[in-house]
């Protein structure tokens, strides 16, 4: 379709298949969408050595528009960084904005102290190079900064990409997985502008910023072109507070291959799959020539009470992104029936059960502390973690280092979109997750990993615990900021 299709409409009572509805704003398909280009690594004595600059930028996001946005390598967002189970990867990353940050790598198992937490704050004309060696299977993880108190507002301007993981069972598989061709980024977030076009970063409410233009990979209105039967869609949502239930706008179903930390057992046939922030899915939707559909985040019940579900947006019906089919596809593969294995996980195993109760910006009544280690793991045991909300907002809950298993909601067995390997997941007011997770290789005294509320906003208030992973036998150590050198 040309530039010159565009498509505005308000409300949601038409019932265009080209989409542009919005209940909050305006949506003019008209960008063509921006795909973040693969990261160019160089290899190093056996290591792959990648480079990232946060930087400040400006960007023309809607029309007429100039906004200071803060990017990796760029203005607006980074590359997108792959690499492949077994490889040893360094990041260098270099803080060229004025004032610190970090850099986290979500859903990644690593040791602490290359987790790019709030210890390892990154000063301005530094360079900080954790190293590791992957070594989980291939999933859609990501990176984003994480300073304390800080982490909303430099991920709403602009930091954060994708960093997909590779390995040999994901290869083996007939799925679509030509980057930026039929294996597609979208990296979903919303942003309010200004009559200038500049971020407003202000527009708070209890639960942070819901903003009412949504962005796809930085792209507003965007369209994708489609070449092939199948699309492989790996989204992420990356907005700071706003949850999102996606589906298409003519209802039609879709494939879920993937969670959070890889591939489900076997593909998941759904028509809507709901993503809180820091979630990610991959899904893979069939098209025919010719036809486009939009992909729409739908109203959706988040479980609250109705005074408080108005500041989450939602209620709000948002089109995400038009699918143009061309006249001619590439032919795709079936999907296959089985994905991975996943191994069902093992209670009788478990040497430790916690409870994290969230509520009023804290976590088992505490305010994150930098210097209070919350929980103290022993490497290579399994635990039971009962998390619940006592409270009238919406959460979610993410723990570091580990990816884990939904065991239980409420005492019932998780959706199948619930059912693989996760780091993040949603939890309603008054519901109980029963979740479980494996702790291995990595331990260190001193350095923490975090688990959080990732609306940011929340995260940011206190909403954040600490854990540190240890030997058996072995004593925390003493936690103080540490610097990069
Ligand atoms: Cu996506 Cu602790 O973060
Ligand atoms: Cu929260």
């Amino acid at each position: 379709i040309g530039t010159g299709a565009t498509m505005t409409l308000t409300g949601c009572d038409a019932l265009d298949p080209r989409g542009a509805i919005s209940t909050v704003g305006r949506v003019d398909f008209r960008n063509r969408l921006h795909v973040p280009p693969l990261a160019e690594p160089v290899r190093r004595d056996g290591v792959t050595v990648f480079d990232l600059t946060a930087q400040v930028g400006r960007s023309a996001i809607v029309p007429g528009g100039d906004a200071e946005t803060w990017g990796l390598n760029g203005a607006l967002l980074g590359p997108t960084l792959r690499a492949r189970r077994g490889e040893s990867v360094q990041i260098d990353v270099t803080n060229e904005l004025d004032e610190a940050t970090t850099l986290h790598w979500h859903g990644m198992h690593l040791p602490a102290a290359a987790d790019g937490g709030p210890h390892q704050m990154i000063e301005p004309g530094e360079t900080w190079s954790p190293r590791w060696r992957i070594d989980q299977p291939a999933a859609t993880l990501w990176y984003h900064p994480h300073p304390h108190g800080a982490t909303e507002r430099h991920v709403y301007r602009g930091l954060g990409g994708l960093f997909i993981l590779d390995d040999d069972t994901e290869s083996a598989l007939p799925l679509p997985r030509r980057y930026g061709i039929d294996d597609i980024p979208v990296i979903v977030q919303d942003k309010s502008f200004d009559r200038r076009g500049r971020l407003v970063d202000t527009s708070r409410r209890d639960n942070g910023m819901i903003g009412d233009t949504v962005l796809v990979n930085g792209t507003a209105g965007p369209i994708l072109e489609v070449t092939s039967q199948l699309t492989r869609l790996r989204l992420l949502n990356a907005s700071t507070a706003r949850s999102y239930s996606f589906g298409f706008s003519d209802d039609r179903e879709f494939s879920m291959i993937a969670s959070d930390g890889g591939l489900l057992r076997e593909p998941v046939a759904l028509k809507r799959v709901r993503l809180t922030p820091g979630e990610r899915a991959e899904i893979v939707v069939r098209m025919d020539p010719g036809e486009t559909t939009t992909l729409r985040s739908y109203p959706q019940d988040l479980g609250l009470s109705n005074g408080r579900s108005r500041s989450t947006g939602a209620a709000d019906t948002l089109d995400v992104l038009l699918l143009d089919a061309a006249g001619r596809l590439d032919p795709s593969a079936a999907l296959p029936a089985r994905l991975a294995t996943i191994a069902p996980f093992d209670e009788a195993s478990v040497a430790e059960t916690r409870e994290f109760e969230l509520r009023n910006n804290r976590i088992n009544r505490e305010s994150m502390d930098m210097n209070r280690i919350d929980d103290v793991v022993t490497v290579d045991t399994t635990e039971l973690w009962e998390v619940w909300n006592g409270h009238r907002q919406p959460h979610n809950f993410h723990v570091h280092d580990v990816q884990f298993q939904v065991l239980a909601v409420d005492g019932s067995p998780p959706p199948p979109e619930l059912s693989g390997w996760k780091d993040t997941v949603y939890l309603p007011p008054d519901v109980r997750l029963r979740l479980g997770l494996r702790f291995t290789r990595y331990a260190d005294p001193d350095v923490p990993y975090m688990y959080h509320c990732h609306l940011l906003w929340h995260e940011d208030q206190g909403m954040m615990g600490q854990f540190v992973v240890v030997e058996p036998s072995q004593e925390p150590g003493d936690l103080g900021v540490q610097h990069s050198h």
